[in-house]
């Protein structure tokens, strides 16, 4: 299938994930500057069930915060609309991916998993370098493989010859690069436009396995694409020597000196992703 032929079935896919009307409408009055903490506080209590469960977001370990928040114009005052965005996109998603069966083969555990691991590590790495907002780097990561879903999701065939490749040693982009038309990455992209995520968000995703300089964000995209690789050393050491070979020369740059303290830190790392994949996988999935 030529690429044109799988954007038009793409498009076509009836039941493509889409987020909650809340956050849409949370995303579109943000891109206005002079929206009023009121305004973004009543859109975000038209919903009841994001209302709750982004308190319980914001009030757990993951913010960190001294005091209870309890109600949403508190969390914007403290946190900020951007911050407050973030979790309305974080709760939106698991929301949204809940509600999708993906195809044989796939773990849903494992790629919420890998995506919250992605998340944390790109907000420990953008707090230490510096690279871009810890905070835009937590949901980047928590979105960046999302493309997968819908690749096992909608078009079994093709994820099934991309297995077969995984079956052969090679990674999951080159057995994609191998079989389908568009790798995850760029259908990933795809649903953040339809979703009119911010463009630096959406590139960021788009690109995160080649990166682009022309990237909306390109150091939130450097960002990403570091935490996709480095999540895999703080998983396993062995493979993510093998996994940062593949690390771009800039984002290497960026993240060099932690790479070199990596025993300082990686373990209250690991522990950090343990609490927070039970807190986005139990906590907020029910
Ligand atoms: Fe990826
Ligand atoms: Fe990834």
């Amino acid at each position: 299938m030529e690429r044109e032929a799988f954007i038009r079935r793409l498009e076509q896919v009836e039941d493509l994930p889409t987020l909650p009307s809340v956050a849409m409408e949370v995303n579109r009055l943000l891109e206005d500057e002079d929206v009023s903490i009121r305004k973004l506080t009543d859109t975000i209590e038209k919903d009841q069930s994001i209302v709750s469960k982004i308190l319980k977001l914001v009030n757990s370990a993951f913010f960190g915060l001294r005091s209870r928040v309890d109600n949403i114009s508190h969390a914007v005052t403290l946190l900020g609309f951007n911050t407050v965005r973030n979790a309305v996109l974080s709760v939106s998603v698991i929301k949204t991916f809940g509600g999708v069966k993906p195809g044989d083969g796939f773990s849903m555990a494992d790629f919420w998993r890998h995506a919250v691991a992605v998340g944390i590590t790109a907000r420990f790495l953008g707090q230490q370098t510096r690279l871009a907002s810890p905070d835009n780097g937590f949901i980047a990561g928590l979105l960046h493989d999302m493309g997968k879903v819908v690749l096992s999701a909608f078009f079994p065939e093709i994820f099934r010859e991309v297995l077969q490749g995984l079956a052969r040693g090679i990674s999951f982009y080159e057995a994609e690069r191998d079989t389908s038309p568009m790798d995850h990455a760029r259908i990933g992209g795809f649903l953040a436009r339809q979703w009119q995520l911010p463009r630096s968000l959406t590139d960021a995703i788009r690109c995160h396995h080649a990166v682009k300089q022309s990237a909306a964000d390109y150091r939130l995209l450097l960002l990403v694409h570091a935490a996709d690789l480095v999540s895999v050393r703080v998983r396993n050491e062995q493979e993510g020597a093998e996994a940062l070979k593949g690390l771009h020369p800039e984002a290497l740059k960026a993240v060099r000196s932690q790479l070199d303290n990596f025993h300082d830190w990686s373990q209250d790392l690991r522990e950090e992703i343990d609490t927070g994949c039970r807190f986005f996988l139990e906590e907020l999935d029910s």
